[in-house]
């Protein structure tokens, strides 16, 4: 296993090695794992086509370090322990023993069901055990997985599963949710009606609501699971290969299919894991993502197992039984690592301290952050209420597309900075730059972020679309990686993000193109045009705006934004519903039919003291009537 930085000064010599010398950096990383033959290369790259190719020719499988090699010595530790909606339901807990158990004849139901190495499985699932069974199992047997958060709608499933042309779902019956419960299973159903690749379909029973079997297509899980053997050789994977597919929304067209591939991704988030959170054998820790988002994949699943840490599944939600269950939840299985998003803090943060009062939280050593900007006073509410003052706080920047966190400080180790998410790791290399793509040197500069060198762990291409992977992040700035985030850089070398500077909107920690949106909203029959902005929001931080123009309906303005709403709910999903719906006549647009989003978004945010010049629109006075009907209180 890598050997962890433990002091400041050994951090700044592992990042002056990694920048003079990556090779030798990452191939000692690299040489702590299981390897079936170990790589001629390190590295091959460019930012141009992109190709970006780590650990050439390893051949390896990812399960085999995320479960075998930790049998001998290790097989009895807790691997997984779920935690479940309910705190009167049992906890589960798997060994690394079971684990290896499940996955194996998972994999081995996989391939009763004709799935290959390359073949796409898609996991519709809620956060039971399961769901990472079935990911690793993908794994064990080369499939790619996509997994697909749970919330999303039929027709976003649909979407994702005919882009990448799935030949195998897993779901479950339903999904509880605080005090609901809520089919899946018939979301499944629904979307496959337009799906001709999918052949097969695994239901897991988790809430006994009744579901339609379609004969020759549905099996159950558990039938399945009776009918293999319990060993799996593992596939003999290329570095290379595709590991999976996760879908993420852009600033343009449907949400892309973000391609991670095998080596690199395992060494990069093993290594960022363990620098970052410093886990310790006895170590609890609990990252509270869901597994349909990226951090889910690694920091939840890949990154603790390869650690042989213990990891949590929690299935519930913050609120659920009350506010209080984050901090029961620590309590009950004494968590060392908690590790959530600032939306959620913010969100328990407005119920006050009493929440807080029956927990002990003295397990806790380590704090994580990620998702979005962590405002300064969220995060000293953190530290004080939930670390007691005790636990430094890792505020981890990073993107589906980078597979893991590139920015943030290493717990204990390298100094921590309200709502800074610090210094980039070892091996990573940001840049700063200004419109035109010139580097921004120096300490106290703002600007757009860049990379300039690849990590291990870095998007490959989006799926069945390498040009518009090369498009959105490797055209915008000749030879960089663009995050899409502005940044500041201060005056002590610390980074900052400010947020996106394109059309997405990060809403919850969830990102949202505002173009997906749009295009959603404007099924609805009464709707002729909208625009989307985000808006600064208490809890979620960033809101949905949208300014929709109706012509010749007949309903009342408070019937149109229900009615859009659920358009929106069902085309996208609940998470994409608008916040503020605003009707107006016109949007501001140039001559050339553009609109002028920068208006739009100051109206959004109630500040319209700044709107620039508006003469050149082809309609000046829409905006005077955006003002006049604005849903927020303006400041002038
Ligand atoms: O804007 C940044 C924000 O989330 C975006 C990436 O979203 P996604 O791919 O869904 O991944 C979220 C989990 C890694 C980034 O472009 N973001 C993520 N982490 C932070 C952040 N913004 C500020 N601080 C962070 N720690």
């Amino acid at each position: 296993m890598s050997t962890k930085i433990k002091t400041f000064v050994e951090y700044q010599q592992q990042y002056e090695l990694s920048i003079s010398n990556p090779e030798a950096f990452w191939a000692d990383k690299a040489d702590s794992f299981v390897w079936r033959k170990k790589w001629d290369k390190v590295l091959e790259w460019n930012f141009e086509d992109p190709n970006i190719q780590w650990f050439i020719n390893g051949k390896l499988n990812i399960t085999e370090n995320c479960i075998d090699r930790h049998l001998s010595t290790k097989g009895d530790k807790t691997a997984i322990i779920w935690e479940p909606n309910n705190p009167d339901t049992p906890v589960r807990k798997l060994t690394y023993n079971e684990l290896y158990l499940e996955v194996s004849k998972f994999a081995n139901v996989l391939k009763n069901n004709n799935v290959k190495k390359g073949d796409r499985v898609c996991l519709y699932m809620p956060m039971v055990p399961e769901l990472a069974i079935a990911v690793l199992a993908c794994a064990r047997i080369g499939a790619i997985h996509s997994v697909v958060f749970a919330g999303f709608s039929s027709n976003s499933l649909a979407d994702r599963i005919k882009d990448s042309k799935v030949s195998l779902v897993v779901t479950s019956d339903g999904a509880y949710r605080g005090n609901k419960s809520m089919g899946i299973k018939k979301i499944v159903d629904e979307a496959i009606v337009s799906c001709p690749t999918v052949e097969k379909v695994i239901v897991y029973q988790h809430t006994n609501e009744p579901v339609h079997l379609v004969e020759g297509r549905d099996v159950w899980w558990t039938e399945e699971m009776n009918k293999v053997s319990s060993t799996c050789e593992p596939e003999i994977m290329d570095s290379e290969d595709p590991l999976f597919i996760l879908y993420t929304s852009g600033s343009t067209g449907t949400p892309k299919g973000v391609l991670h591939t095998t080596g690199g991704y395992m060494v990069y988030v093993d290594y960022s894991f363990q620098n970052i959170f410093q886990v310790e054998d006895n170590s609890v820790y609990w990252c509270t993502a869901d597994i349909g988002w990226i951090t889910g994949h690694s920091y939840l699943t890949y990154a603790p197992l390869l650690a042989g840490a213990t990891t949590i599944i929690f299935e519930g939600v913050p609120t659920f039984p009350d506010a209080s269950r984050f901090w029961q939840v620590i309590d009950k299985h004494n968590v060392t690592h908690f590790y959530t998003a600032p939306t959620a803090i913010r969100s328990l943060m407005s119920f006050g301290l009493e929440p807080l009062e029956n927990s002990k939280l003295d397990s806790l050593k380590v704090l994580g952050s990620v998702g979005e900007p962590i405002n300064e006073e969220a995060w000293h509410w953190y530290h004080n209420h939930v670390g007691k003052g005790n636990c430094p706080i890792v505020d981890t920047w990073w993107q589906t597309e980078t597979g893991g966190i590139l920015i943030s400080p290493l717990a204990g180790i390298t100094p921590t900075k309200p709502s800074y998410a610090t210094l980039p790791l070892p091996g990573v290399q940001p840049i700063i730059v200004d419109t035109d793509g010139n580097e921004l040197l120096g300490n106290n500069v703002e600007g757009n972020l860049c990379m300039k060198f690849p990590w291990p762990s870095i998007i490959r291409t989006t799926y069945g679309d390498h040009e518009r992977c090369r498009q959105n992040y490797f055209s915008t700035y000749k030879g960089l990686y663009f995050t899409g985030d502005g940044c500041r850089r201060d005056e002590d070398g610390y980074y900052r993000i400010l947020g996106r500077v394109d059309d997405v909107i990060n809403v919850s920690g969830h990102r949202m193109g505002t173009a997906e949106v749009e295009n959603a909203i404007n099924e609805h029959d009464d709707v002729i045009e909208s625009a989307v902005v985000g808006y600064p929001h208490d809890i979620k931080g960033q809101g949905i705006y949208a300014f929709v123009i109706c012509d010749n309906t007949t309903k009342n303005v408070e019937t149109l934004r229900v009615e859009i709403t659920n358009v929106v709910a069902k085309i996208i999903g609940p998470i994409a519903k608008p916040d503020r719906i605003q009707v107006v006549r016109g949007l501001p647009k140039t001559r050339s039919g553009k609109i002028m989003r920068r208006i739009l978004r100051k109206v959004a945010e109630g500040d319209i003291s700044s709107l620039g010049d508006t003469s050149t629109l082809l309609d000046p006075t829409v905006v005077d009537d955006i003002i006049k009907g604005a849903l927020v209180p303006l400041k002038a």
